[in-house]
């Protein structure tokens, strides 16, 4: 397998402009990356690939949103980048048996904010106005078809940071009924009480308690955390899911998933050769424990609330990559 280290100081390049679709060609290194009306191509050294291309942006920028996430992001079984917390590898068939038994498989690491640089570059030139890759299918327009006008609003949503807890006075940047965003369509059949608050004189403006089903009913984004609570390394993210997720995840630690409405379906392979491990069907209430060696794929037929937790201690996946730690956190029986 080619494996290369890439200097720092590389940026993307723009290496023309298509006459007859409008849209710019890129280089990343040694990855080239071209789109017609319908397509993604990319390009390597001893290889190449076609993804489509509402696929490719969903992923792209997902990717760039989550900041690479834990371990790998297939943007399909082919194509991907995995986070070393710093660097990050842009993969091309280095997951793949056939790709690795032909010798076609193609790796190049770039500094994290070289490729995050570079696939905003990418994504801004490649999506018009009418198009957010973030949004479910339905409550979006298409990528597909020539350049139009470019989208100038952001293509991530930022996180804000609550300054108070949600509820109380002062925290309005963040709650997002505040925001005016509306209950979304899915969830309309749902009731969303307020809870009883009963506070101990003295302590009045400092206790409160929200509907968090109303806050993730509101979300305009999907597979995107919508609200993340952080405690040291302990990390839980609500989203709304809805359609497919445009990525195959590789973890790189365990991963708890805790159904919260409706179900999503989940396609589980290996992570290093793709090979089908499990499917399993998560509905409202159902927990589980996605393990640290294997990639997945949600399906979200009607859109759904989950709650995921993420262990976030530093260097954890290199405990798992040694084999130190199980890539499953319970031993049953
Ligand atoms: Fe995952």
């Amino acid at each position: 397998m080619d494996a290369i280290t890439t200097p720092d100081s590389t940026k993307v390049i723009s290496t023309g402009t298509d006459p007859d679709t409008g849209y710019d060609s890129f280089r990343l290194g040694n990855f080239e990356f071209t789109r017609d009306e319908y397509f993604a191509h990319i390009k390597w050294p001893k290889g190449s690939h076609i993804i489509e291309v509402d696929r490719f942006l969903r992923a792209m920028v997902r990717d760039i949103g989550w900041g690479f996430f834990y371990g790998w992001i297939f943007f399909d079984d082919i194509f991907g980048t995995t986070n070393h917390y710093g660097t990050v590898d842009m993969f091309a068939g280095s997951y793949d048996r056939g790709y690795k038994d032909q010798g076609l498989d193609y790796l190049e690491t770039f500094d994290a904010q070289v490729i995050s640089e570079a696939f905003e570059t990418i994504s801004r030139n490649w999506i018009n106005e009418g198009y957010d890759p973030l949004s479910a299918p339905l409550e979006t327009g298409t990528p597909i078809g020539p350049k139009t006008v470019e989208r100038t609003d952001e293509l991530v949503r930022g996180f804000r940071p609550a300054e108070r807890m949600l509820g109380l006075e002062g925290d309005a940047p963040v709650r997002s009924d505040a925001t005016g965003h509306p209950i979304n369509r899915a969830f309309a059949d749902m009731e969303f009480d307020t809870p009883d608050i009963e506070c101990e004189p003295g302590f009045e403006g400092q206790l409160h308690a929200i509907n968090l089903f109303d806050h993730i009913a509101r979300a305009d984004v999907t597979w995107n955390p919508s609200f993340t609570a952080i405690t040291g390394a302990s990390i839980c993210c609500v989203t709304s899911e809805e359609h497919m997720l445009p990525v195959i995840h590789g973890n790189d630690r365990n991963e708890w998933f805790i159904q919260l409405t409706d179900e999503i379906h989940w396609n589980i392979a290996d992570k290093a050769t793709g090979a089908p491990r499990g499917r399993i069907v998560m509905k409202a209430g159902d927990v589980c424990a996605m393990p640290a060696d294997i990639r997945h794929q949600g399906f979200s037929p009607k859109r759904s609330m989950l709650m995921v937790m993420e262990n976030g201690t530093p260097g954890l996946e290199k405990r798992y990559e040694s084999g130190e730690l199980k890539p499953y956190p319970v031993d049953f029986g």
